[in-house]
């Protein structure tokens, strides 16, 4: 168990890449370098990318003789921007490039970064420092229509109309500044002003938060401008790897790899996504909505 991220589908994503000695991998979500640790063990020298100054500090403290020894080259930097960053380190054609999306466990789990409904703190959910705008001050500043559209679309909310209209009226009181203060406000979502159930409070609340994160972090557009990029920086047979964890990615994804398949630029490996098995999702409940898919170049 690694302190900081339980890396998901490790496995699988170690037979698909099929690492050799020497060869070069783009990881583009380092995280924890839960998946990138197998990778250098396997021999493959990695590139390592992530847009969370923590990730990377603690990547540069555990992993100092794999980067003094180059087989690990650490950037703080947005995955929107892989071919750049590819070119400046020297990592222009590469066997494989995974991408682990979302949040790690390090980024849930401490409080005062505000990616957890369970969890007191400010309403930030910025992955990294780089970032400017903070989920408060969506809150704050989008109309309600603004908030509607985004728990509409991305957070697959059903209530989005309520909840948006609960936002609107709490913040003339005051402003929504913790997550505590935006859980309070879908406490009382029913129209006979009945307290929800803390289950489905709990429900909306993940939606409403996903829904928040996924746009203070421009998530949707980070993933799909990136994943054209990451074509050029293949080599022949390598292989992208991207695991989703929700419908709005796996979209993206799905439809991205038709895309280059109809464009001749290579074949999708699997048809349909790899899941993670029982065993997994019984020892990480957070692989359970986890989907894997992988491009070959041609
Ligand atoms: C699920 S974690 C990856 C965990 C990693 N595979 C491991 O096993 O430790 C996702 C990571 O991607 C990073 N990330 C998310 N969006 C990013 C982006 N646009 N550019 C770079 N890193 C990003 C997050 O900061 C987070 O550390």
């Amino acid at each position: 168990m690694n302190r900081f991220h339980t890396p998901v589908l490790l496995k699988e994503i170690l037979e698909f890449l099929n690492v050799g000695k020497g060869k070069k991998y783009i990881d583009a979500t380092l995280g924890g370098g839960g998946h990138t640790k197998e990778i250098l063990k396997l021999g493959g020298r990695v590139l390592g990318i992530d847009i969370d100054e923590e990730a990377i500090r603690f990547i540069k403290e555990n992993f100092k003789f794999e980067i003094f020894n180059f087989k690990l080259v650490p950037v703080l930097g947005n995955f929107k921007d892989i071919d750049r960053i590819a070119h400046l380190n020297n990592f222009d054609k590469v066997s494989g490039i995974i991408f682990d999306l979302g949040v790690s466990s390090f980024q849930i789990d401490q409080s005062q970064r505000g990616f957890s409904y369970q969890k007191k703190g400010p309403l930030d959910m910025r992955m990294g420092k780089s970032l400017s705008v903070k989920a408060a001050d969506l809150i704050s500043v989008l109309s309600k229509n603004e908030l509607y559209e985004l728990f509409s679309k991305l957070g697959q909310e059903r209530f989005a109309r309520v909840v948006s209209g609960r936002i609107v009226r709490a913040r003339r009181i005051k402003r929504i500044e913790t997550t505590d203060d935006l859980m309070k406000t879908l406490e009382e979502l029913s129209g006979k002003n009945q307290r929800l159930s803390a289950f489905k409070r709990a429900l909306i609340g993940k939606r409403v938060f996903q829904a928040l994160r996924i746009a203070v972090n421009d998530e949707l557009n980070n993933l799909k401008g990136a994943l054209p990029k990451t074509l050029r920086l293949l080599k022949k047979g390598g292989r992208l790897e991207v695991i989703s964890f929700h419908s709005l990615e796996d979209r993206i994804v799905k439809d991205s790899f038709e895309d280059f398949e109809n464009k001749n630029m290579g074949r999708i490996i699997t048809k349909k996504p790899v899941l993670p098995t029982f065993e997994e999702v019984k020892q990480n409940k957070r692989s359970r909505s986890a989907k894997l898919r992988v491009f070959e170049r041609l």
